[in-house]
C-alpha cells in the first residue's frame, strides 16, 4: 500500500448483528486520500460515516477489507495512532473538572503533555476565556470546541474530525472552517471530516465522497462533481430541432422559452457546435452550476436502505 496517501480504504465491509438484525452499515468502500488535504466524508443520516470513522481508528474491525493509514495496516499497529488525532461522536470529558485540566490529563495519557500548547490550542479553538470553568457547565458547542483542540494534543499528521461543527451557532461554524483550512495549509496536516453540512463542506474541503446506505455514491474534487452535473440554459430556434439535435447524447427538458440540458460545463461547446452546424439559431447559453446540496441530494435519492436477504428470508 502507498505511503503517499494519508489513509486508503481496500474494499471494507463491516456488518452488525446477525440474521433478523443485521445492518450491512458500510460496503465494499474504497477510497483513497492525499495527504496535505481537507478530504470531506458526505452522507445522510445512517449512511456509515461514524462507523467507518471507527474503523478508520481501529475501534472496532472491518468484516471484510482492510483500512491502511500512511501505507501501513491499522490493525496490530498501536504506534500508529501516535500520527492521528481524532474527535469523535459525543467526545467524553469529565464534568467536575475544567476544560484545561481535562486536556491536560488527556495529554499526560497520551505522554504529550505541554502546558504552553495547550494554553495555544485553546486559544485556538477559542476557549482560552473558559477554560478554566467546569465542564459540566458547558454548552454543547463549547463541549465541541474543546473536543477539537484534543483531538490535536498530540501534534497529529492525520486529523479525523466526525461532524466537527455540530452544535455549533453559525460564527462557530465559520471559526472552525477556518480553523481546520490552517490545519491543511499552514500545518501540512491531512484532515478528514464527516459532514451533512453541505455547505461547509463546499467551502473547506479540497475532495469530497458521498456514501448511501454504505455505499459510495461519488468522490471528486468539489469543484469537479460541480462542473460534471451542471444544467445549460439554451434560447434556441427553432426549439424542437434544437432537442432532436441534443436528445440521443444529453437529457433535455423545456422550461418556457428555454431548454435546460443536463450536461457537463466542457461539453457545451460541442452542444453549440451541433446546433449551429444544423442551423439551429442561438441566442443564448447559460451554464447553472448545481449546488452541492442538489448533487448529494440527487446522489443520495436513489437506492434507499433495502432489507438484506436474509432478514427477507425470515419476515
Ligand atoms: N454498534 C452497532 N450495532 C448495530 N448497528 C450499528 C452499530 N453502529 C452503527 N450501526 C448501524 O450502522 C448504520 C450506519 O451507522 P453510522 O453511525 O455509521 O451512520 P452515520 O453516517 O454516522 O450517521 P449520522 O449522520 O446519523 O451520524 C446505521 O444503520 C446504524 O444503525
Ligand atoms: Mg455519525
Amino acid at each position: 500500500m502507498s505511503q503517499s496517501f494519508a489513509i486508503q480504504l481496500d474494499n471494507v465491509s463491516k456488518t452488525f448483528g446477525r440474521r433478523r438484525k443485521r445492518v450491512e452499515a458500510v460496503r465494499q468502500l474504497s477510497l483513497e486520500v492525499s495527504a496535505g488535504q481537507v478530504f470531506g466524508f458526505l452522507g445522510p443520516n445512517g449512511a456509515g460515516k461514524s462507523t467507518t470513522i471507527r474503523m478508520m481508528m481501529d475501534l472496532i474491525r472491518p468484516s471484510t477489507g482492510s483500512v491502511y493509514l500512511y501505507g501501513r495496516s491499522v490493525q496490530n499497529n498501536p504506534s500508529l495512532m501516535r500520527r492521528v488525532g481524532a474527535l469523535v461522536e459525543g467526545a467524553a470529558f469529565y464534568d467536575f473538572l475544567t476544560g484545561r485540566k481535562n486536556l491536560e490529563i488527556l495529554a499526560r495519557t497520551g505522554d504529550c503533555y505541554n502546558p504552553d500548547q495547550i494554553q495555544n490550542l485553546l486559544v485556538q479553538v477559542g476557549m482560552a476565556d473558559r477554560a478554566d470553568r467546569r465542564v459540566q457547565g458547558y454548552s454543547t458547542g463549547m463541549k465541541q470546541r474543546l473536543g477539537l483542540a484534543a483531538a490535536l494534543l498530540n501534534d497529529p499528521d492525520l486529523v479525523i474530525l466526525d461532524e466537527p461543527t455540530n452544535g455549533l451557532d453559525p460564527a462557530g461554524i465559520q471559526d472552525v472552517r477556518h480553523f481546520i483550512r490552517d490545519l491543511a495549509e499552514k500545518q501540512g496536516k491531512t484532515v478528514f471530516l464527516s459532514s451533512h453540512l453541505l455547505s461547509e463542506v463546499e467551502q473547506v474541503c479540497d475532495q469530497v465522497a458521498i456514501i448511501h446506505n454504505g455505499r459510495l455514491v461519488q468522490t471528486g474534487k468539489v469543484a469537479d462533481l460541480l462542473s460534471a452535473q451542471a444544467i445549460v440554459r439554451l434560447e434556441v430556434t427553432p426549439a424542437d430541432r434544437a432537442m432532436g439535435l441534443l436528445l440521443p447524447r444529453w437529457g433535455v427538458t423545456e422550461n418556457g422559452r428555454w431548454l435546460e440540458v443536463q450536461a457537463a460545463r466542457e461539453d457545451v461547446p460541442e452542444m453549440v457546435q451541433r446546433l449551429v452546424a444544423a442551423e439551429v439559431q442561438i441566442f443564448q447559453v447559460m451554464v447553472q452550476q448545481q449546488s452541492l446540496e442538489a448533487l448529494f441530494l440527487a446522489a443520495t435519492a436513489v437506492d434507499q436502505p433495502q432489507p438484506s436477504s436474509e432478514a427477507t428470508a425470515h419476515a
